[in-house]
């Protein structure tokens, strides 16, 4: 399997991160084990991405769309984010792990937004791996967010790409090169919409919680393998 410093690890790598609540219906559990069941498997997989050398890691976590949840789900999955940054911070720090987070963060709570700024802080010199965390995140949100920016700013135009990008909510993180969505399903749901211009897709139908360290190693293999081409003949 490819290990750091091979050409062929991709730098940059997002997650769909699907099937949790499938996952858990098949065992006849609430759907909100299948999330706490999912929220371990972010362990494994950070720890896996950290191994083999990927540079930067975008974990769809909640999206624009999750709000239209039962609110008993969105709650269980406020409560897992605080569950995950008091107890798993510790550990992604000793990795050399720097922690982002990516959206409109602000709305899903002042308490996890405010704990997510001070985690941002308190990894910020890390450089190992960057992870994101992508929460009440929006694609085309995002867009619009970064054009209301521009408007703001009294930016003249015309505009270029470059100007829009810089107004993008991690605009230093490099393009995805490959993204993954677990679950079965085969569309991007409003996720990474403008950076995915040329990422290569790797779709599984594994649920989120059953993904492994030998299944993402899968998704890089089959990646290795591919030609990216940019448009170029
Ligand atoms: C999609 O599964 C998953 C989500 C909406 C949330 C993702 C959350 C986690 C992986 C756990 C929490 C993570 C952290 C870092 C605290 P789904 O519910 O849409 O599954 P389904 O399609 O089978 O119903």
């Amino acid at each position: 399997m490819a290990g750091k410093d091979d050409k062929n690890v991709p730098r940059h790598v997002g997650i769909i991160m699907d099937g949790n609540g499938r996952w858990a219906k098949k065992r006849g559990l609430a759907r909100i084990m299948g999330h706490r069941a999912g929220m371990e498997t972010v362990e494994e997989i950070v720890d896996r991405a950290y191994n083999i050398g990927i540079k930067h890691l975008s974990l769809y976590s909640f999206s624009t769309e999750n709000w239209k949840r039962m609110p008993a789900e969105i709650e269980g999955l406020r409560e897992l984010f605080r569950i995950y940054l008091m107890s798993k911070v510790e550990k992604m720090y000793a990795r050399g792990v720097k922690i982002r987070f990516s959206g409109r963060i602000d709305a899903f709570g002042s308490d996890i937004s405010k704990h997510a700024r001070n985690v941002e802080e308190y990894t910020k010199n890390n450089t190992n791996l960057e992870v994101v965390f992508c929460v009440n995140y929006g694609g085309r949100q995002e867009i619009v967010d970064a054009v209301n920016k521009l408007l703001s700013e009294r930016v003249e135009g015309p505009i270029t790409e470059d100007v829009l990008r810089d107004r993008m909510y991690v605009p230093d993180v490099p393009d995805p090169d490959l993204l993954i969505r677990t679950g079965g399903e085969l569309r991007m749901s409003n996720f990474l919409l403008w950076e995915s211009a040329y990422s290569e897709y790797y779709f599984t139908d594994i649920y989120w919680p059953d993904f492994n360290s030998a299944e993402l190693d899968k998704a890089i293999l089959d990646y290795s393998r591919r030609e990216r081409r940019y448009g170029v003949a």
